[in-house]
């Protein structure tokens, strides 16, 4: 007999009344010397199917083995649930454990454990019913970004992990190479010989696809990325991973508002979907961690982003009257705790910030008249901070040239960049958004570290 899955099981009201086979990982077992309950999970649904075994037709002996943690395979009919909190369940025939889980040794024995200790047994904490949760939501969130694009007409590229250049020029980069760390090759003048490494010169993991996402975007005309990129910066907050996951969308002929419209568009789709797709999880988490969670999730779905200019942004701060920790004044970068002021107290809503200060923006962003501005715009959810961060490109090849130089960035890294500009230019714009900030937002967990399912921290890299 073919196994079926719980979340069809469920789901399908002609399998009652029917034999049926389930297979799964066993969440708890009770009952007395007459009847024995057994929770089943196979992962497919956060809901557990009810097995009933009736001690009449097994040993104790038998159901030793069926404890937490421990994969077994039921075969019996699956009939109406008398008890509350099931539809149905199934009377087991037969029982064949495919693997035990000493309950002396199993860390997930009992129930409650805090999430911190989770993150300490990261290899198993998908066994539990709040990661079962989180994961599946991400991959609904994954799926509702292809065919966001799909739908839309973008082309999927897939731009290198292993990259020349450092996009943001914030140089947090993880060098590759595959040189003698204990015994490295050195030029005339002390320094390390890179032209005997592998690629011939420094290379690293990247910090963003975008820079390659143009080349794309200005032959195919739009385009997005969705795979992981690496910052080797040294912070520890609820908000960064060392290695996380990016989308970053990539259009010809889209000026700033263009820019905005499709990122807001896009983010509200992806919720959307999540909200039609994940109830159930989402429901399991609200319940669990966040009681107004769905209504967040609603309340940003239902209503238009405010925008406004960085500048308008730093004078809502400056006469808040809030004590801010880090001072706040025109040409500062904007903190998560003053994102999080304007979002959620001042406008209750998500804010797209637009025209920063070029010094605190990457090189490639376009000028502004005014010589002081660039035309960026960060998206700014509550209790998220930025979600996404993108702008219009500089397209004038003199100007970003002006800008290269300005900041020193090696030429030499950069000639295949410029060639967009040189052949061809066009106005153009794109995005990134932080995938695991999505999670988060979406599924109302709190530490980054929970939302992807092995995290990458300074430090942390065991599983
Ligand atoms: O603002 P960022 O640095 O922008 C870029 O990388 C551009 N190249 C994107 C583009 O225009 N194509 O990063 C984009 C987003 C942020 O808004 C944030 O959501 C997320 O990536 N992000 C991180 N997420 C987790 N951990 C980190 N260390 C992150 N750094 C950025
Ligand atoms: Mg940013």
């Amino acid at each position: 007999m073919k196994r079926i899955r719980v979340v069809d099981l469920l789901k399908t009201p002609d399998f009652i009344g029917t034999d049926v086979v389930v297979k799964g990982w066993v969440r708890t077992r009770r009952g007395n010397k007459h009847v024995q309950f057994v929770q089943l999970s196979d992962g497919s649904t956060i809901k557990n199917i009810q097995i009933v075994f009736d001690m009449a037709k097994f040993s104790d002996e038998e159901l030793k083995p069926v404890t937490t943690g421990s994969a077994i395979c039921v075969e019996g009919r699956l009939v109406e649930s008398q008890g509350k909190g099931q539809t149905c369940e199934v009377q087991a025939d037969t029982l064949t454990v495919y693997g035990t889980a000493d309950p002396e040794a199993y860390p997930l024995q009992k129930k409650g454990h805090t999430l911190e200790f989770l993150r300490e047994i990261a290899h198993l904490r998908p066994r539990t019913n709040t990661f079962g949760a989180v994961l599946r939501v991400r991959s609904t969130l994954a799926f509702a970004i292809h065919k966001f694009f799909n739908e839309r007409g973008f082309q999927y590229l897939h731009t290198p992990l292993i990259t020349a250049s450092d996009c943001e020029g914030a140089g947090a980069m993880f060098q590759v190479t595959t040189l003698d760390l204990n015994n490295l090759p050195k030029t005339d003048d002390g320094k390390v010989d890179y032209t005997q490494d592998f690629f011939g010169k420094t290379t690293a993991l990247t910090v963003s696809g975008q820079l390659e996402g143009e080349l794309g975007a200005t032959a195919l005309g739009q385009i997005y990325t969705f795979g992981p990129t690496f910052r080797a910066e040294n912070s520890n907050t609820p908000r960064h991973l060392s290695e996380f996951w990016m989308i970053e969308p990539e259009m010809a002929f889209y000026d700033i508002t263009d820019n905005m419209d499709l990122a807001e568009e896009f983010v509200k789709y992806c919720i959307n979907y999540a909200l039609d797709h994940s109830m159930d999880d989402i429901k399991f988490l609200a319940d669990m961690y966040d009681k107004d969670l769905i209504d967040r999730l609603r309340f940003v779905v239902d209503n238009d982003f405010v925008r406004l200019s960085y500048g308008e942004g730093v004078k809502i701060l400056e006469v808040s009257g809030k004590k801010f920790e880090f001072p706040v004044h025109w040409g500062t970068d904007l903190q998560s705790e003053h994102e999080r002021y304007l979002v959620e107290e001042h406008f209750k809503k998500p804010v797209i910030l637009t025209d920063y200060p070029k010094e605190i923006k990457a090189f490639y962003m376009k000028q502004n008249e005014d010589g002081k501005t660039v035309r960026a715009m960060d998206v700014l959810f509550p209790h998220i901070g930025e979600i996404i961060g993108g702008s219009e490109r500089e397209e004038n090849y003199d100007k970003l040239l002006a800008r290269i130089e300005e900041l020193n960035i090696p030429m030499k890294d950069m000639w295949w960049y410029l060639d967009t500009r040189r052949f061809g230019t066009v106005p153009h714009s794109g995005f990134g958004l932080g995938f695991e900030r999505l999670v988060l937002f979406v599924t109302g967990m709190t530490n980054i570290r929970d939302v992807i399912p092995f995290p990458r921290t300074p430090g942390k890299a065991e599983f």
